[in-house]
């Protein structure tokens, strides 16, 4: 027997002995863990200190019967008073980063950059260097979606202008918080931007969008992100030595048999869902099964080119590359089935996506419908991800169980925690996938958009009938502090 059938069975059998314990692999030292949270599911503060008005504050007042409890971000935590309460609870946690998005409207009120709100600026500085006193890093998403309301005017994302604008704000930031800020997420989830809540970005009283403004805030957020990522390797990055890059969702599709139709319709999928985004940055251009397919579909409904734009050569060099690693989300997973071609009727990403989707009733669930527990969904991403995008440095910037009782005795979130950490090891160990970080999804408790507070994602609970907004660690805490300072998975 040769070593390399000698080491392949020893991998082999540690796989075995893995997926009964996940216990004897130890995350590399190089591996970092954090707690991930968003401005306007947290802050509050809406209106403190000459804060302008963002899209959701707009939003949740005008038109509350979109939130399930017909609550809004007013207060949420009350972050923008007790960020020191979180400081102390990332540290209490022990974990390496911290992931919170910047409110534009707090910095820019308006959301132009002519002038800063001192106010705004001392909110951040006074959390990012307590968090540095602290010995955790900050990790800064730029837009996780709360635009000013200001740009809606425009169609936010569906105008070419927002390029620029949103160009302008991202130097700002890095200037105002690169020289201690060192890992930059230009978008939050673009697919739910664009494809799912785009809507949010516009006006509050939707038009439809037709299978076209979905790919025009696509065709603009890329190229907005690729000028923020220039900008910083031109202006910053010598002196400040950070990283930018984005962060794409992804729900796993697994094929529904093994019919080639199902494995390219699960293919399919993965393109119109990660591939419309990952495709132009890391590899080039557009998928071509989704330009093929738009293509064909529009010429059909009767438009005189394809709903979805094109980049000129110049565009797709300029967005090609703009990475530095690639940020991941992820929830849950699906079955993927060839379905029928739907009927050439009202245009639709839906329908160039194609495809039929389900889930197994049998898997585990969890607070929200969608959100099942299938660990190997995760695994089978990131090597899929491996696969596509010649093993790209990935950095899992949210993944996490949602309840709706936000007890402290979390026990189903531990189990979640420790099925798809292990999910992670399988995949640097078996697979030979290059993720860096694991940042768990949320800190605490908090306004979960549509479903406003009826689903929990927190480690930590929030006691939302206490003005105090008091925090308590959930048994998760725990588990997560001592995955961190074992290294292990137990
Ligand atoms: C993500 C989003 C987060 C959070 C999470 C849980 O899509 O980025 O803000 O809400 O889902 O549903």
């Amino acid at each position: 027997m040769s070593p390399r059938q000698l080491f392949k069975i020893i991998l082999g059998f540690g796989s075995l002995v893995s997926l009964v314990t996940g216990e004897e692999w130890a995350f590399p030292e190089d591996f970092k863990f954090g707690v991930a949270t968003s401005a306007y599911q947290i802050e509050g503060g809406w209106d403190a200190d000459g804060k302008g008005v963002s899209v959701w504050d707009r939003l949740t007042h005008e038109t509350p019967g979109i939130i399930a409890d017909g609550s809004n971000g007013d207060i949420a935590c009350d972050s923008y008073h007790k960020w020191e309460r979180d400081v102390e609870m990332v540290k209490e946690t022990g974990v390496d980063y911290y992931r919170f998005s910047l409110s534009w409207t707090r910095i820019f009120p308006q959301g132009f950059v002519n002038y800063v709100n001192p106010y705004g600026v001392a909110y951040y500085n006074n959390l990012i260097d307590k968090l540095l006193e602290n010995g955790i890093e900050p990790v800064i998403t730029l837009f996780h979606w709360d635009s000013p309301q200001t740009f809606s005017a425009l169609g936010t994302l569906s105008n070419t202008a927002f390029i620029n604008l949103f160009a302008q704000y991202a130097r700002k930031a890095y200037e105002l918080f690169g020289d201690r800020v060192k890992i930059w997420i230009t978008f939050n989830e673009p697919k739910v931007v664009c494809q799912d809540f785009h809507w949010f970005l516009g006006n509050v009283t939707a038009v439809y969008p037709a299978g076209v403004i979905e790919y025009l805030c696509t065709h603009n957020l890329l190229k907005a992100h690729a000028e923020a990522y220039h900008i910083y390797n031109r202006e910053f990055k010598a002196t400040q030595k950070g990283k930018v890059s984005i962060t794409l969702n992804f729900e796993w599709s697994e094929p529904a048999s093994d019919s080639p139709e199902d494995i390219a319709a699960a293919e399919q999928r993965r393109q119109f869902e990660f591939g419309l985004y990952a495709n132009p940055i890391i590899n080039f251009d557009y998928p071509q099964i989704v330009k093929d397919r738009v293509a064909q579909r529009s010429a059909l409904e009767g438009f005189p080119e394809s709903r979805l734009p094109q980049f000129t050569l110049d565009e797709k060099l300029r967005i090609k590359g703009t990475y530095d690693y690639l940020g991941l989300n992820h929830y849950s997973t699906w079955y993927v089935r060839a379905s029928e071609e739907e009927e050439i009727g009202r245009p639709s990403y839906a329908a160039d996506t194609g495809t039929y989707r389900y889930q197994n009733p049998d898997w585990e669930g969890s607070g929200a419908e969608w959100n099942k527990v299938v660990p190997w969904g995760l695994r089978n991403i990131l090597k899929w991800i491996k696969d596509t995008y010649r093993n790209v440095d990935v950095l899992i910037t949210e993944c996490g169980y949602p309840d709706t009782t936000g007890d402290v005795d979390d026990e189903p979130r531990v189990e979640f925690f420790r099925l798809y950490l292990n999910a992670t090891l399988q995949a640097i160990h078996e697979d030979g996938v290059n993720v860096k970080a694991f940042m768990a999804w949320s800190l605490m408790d908090n306004f979960e958009w549509q479903q406003g507070y009826q689903i929990k994602f927190g480690i930590f609970s929030v006691d939302f009938s206490d003005e105090e907004r008091t925090r308590t660690p959930k048994k998760s805490v725990e588990y997560i502090r001592n995955v961190v300072e074992t290294r292990l998975i137990n």
